[in-house]
């Protein structure tokens, strides 16, 4: 979750009064949010000379819950979502073990996505999951949608798939870390090759990533059984969607698949950009 200023505001000011020049202090972070004990902030591009004081500075006000401290400088990268970042202070090995929801996700922050604004979607997913589904999450990084629902949720099976062998690396270990490998189990590879074996058996499945492409759609659709949910993820400019009518267009997508939509909701998950919205469509398909 984000932090957010106030008073500890302050204090980081106070801790760098003699390390930044005062004309400077306007741009000293206003932000900063946790990754189990990886601090991460962003650094404007004027202190990015003073950014050793100031991850020194973090370190020094969050002496509790900070080991490392990271500044963002950039967006996620390629298909994995690398995150941007750059060492600010602090212990130099980013692995880390977040606790949230009463889970265990570890994962090395400094590569790996993790994002904060996804907090209420990931407790929302315990709120709309009934127990004894069968569960698909197409991209799952190291659990972060479908690790709280194996663990609270008591489903059928969690099928758990991931590109990226660094991230499924620590989604074997998470599995292991929350004792549910009896009904959770992780797939290496493409989502649109690996998951072949599950068509029509879904109750449910999650695609949260927002730049999935039409075979992977298709794919969501394939894995649905006659009475499932999908949670189709998406980022969109308020303007965009007018235009387009996403809601239209894969409502279409899914009738060329010979499948129903009966029902479809929007909701909003955060800001992900200037004028784009993050959002999830949970679509009902039979
Ligand atoms: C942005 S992360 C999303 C993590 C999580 N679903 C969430 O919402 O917090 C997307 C993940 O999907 C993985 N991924 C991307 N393309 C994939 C594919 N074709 N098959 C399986 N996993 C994929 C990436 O490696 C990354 O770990």
């Amino acid at each position: 979750m984000a932090q957010d200023i106030g008073p500890k505001r302050e204090l980081l000011i106070e801790l760098l009064i003699d390390k930044i020049p005062k004309e400077l202090h306007i741009h000293i972070p206003h932000r900063w949010w946790f990754i189990g004990d990886v601090l991460i902030t962003t650094i404007p591009e004027k202190l990015k000379q003073y950014r050793s004081a100031v991850g020194e500075a973090f370190l020094q006000l969050e002496p509790k819950r900070a080991r490392t401290a990271l500044g963002k400088t950039g967006p996620t990268r390629g298909i994995t979502r690398e995150p941007s970042f750059d060492y600010l202070a602090g212990d130099k090995n980013t692995e880390t073990i977040h606790k949230e929801l009463g889970c265990f996700f570890k994962l090395d922050a400094a590569k790996l996505t993790f994002s904060p604004g996804n907090h209420f979607e990931r407790e929302r997913m315990l709120n709309v999951v009934k127990s004894n589904e069968f569960i698909i999450d197409m991209f799952s990084c190291v659990g972060n949608l479908s690790l709280p629902l194996a663990v609270h949720k008591s489903p059928k099976q969690v099928i758990a798939a991931e590109i990226n062998s660094l991230a499924f690396k620590y989604l074997e270990e998470n599995i292991q870390l929350n004792k549910v490998s009896n009904v959770m189990k992780a797939i290496e590879g493409d989502n649109r090759v690996i998951l072949k074996d599950y068509e029509g058996k879904a109750d449910r499945v999650i695609a949260g990533y927002l730049h999935s492409d039409e075979e992977q759609i298709r794919q969501a659709v394939r894995l649905c059984n006659n009475n499932s949910i999908f949670h189709y993820h998406i980022a969109i400019t308020r303007k965009k969607e007018k235009q387009a009518d996403v809601m239209t267009d894969i409502k279409r997508l899914i009738e060329s698949e010979g499948r129903i939509c009966s029902r479809m909701i929007r909701k909003r998950v955060k800001k992900y950009a200037p004028g784009v919205e993050h959002i999830v469509l949970d679509i009902e398909i039979d």
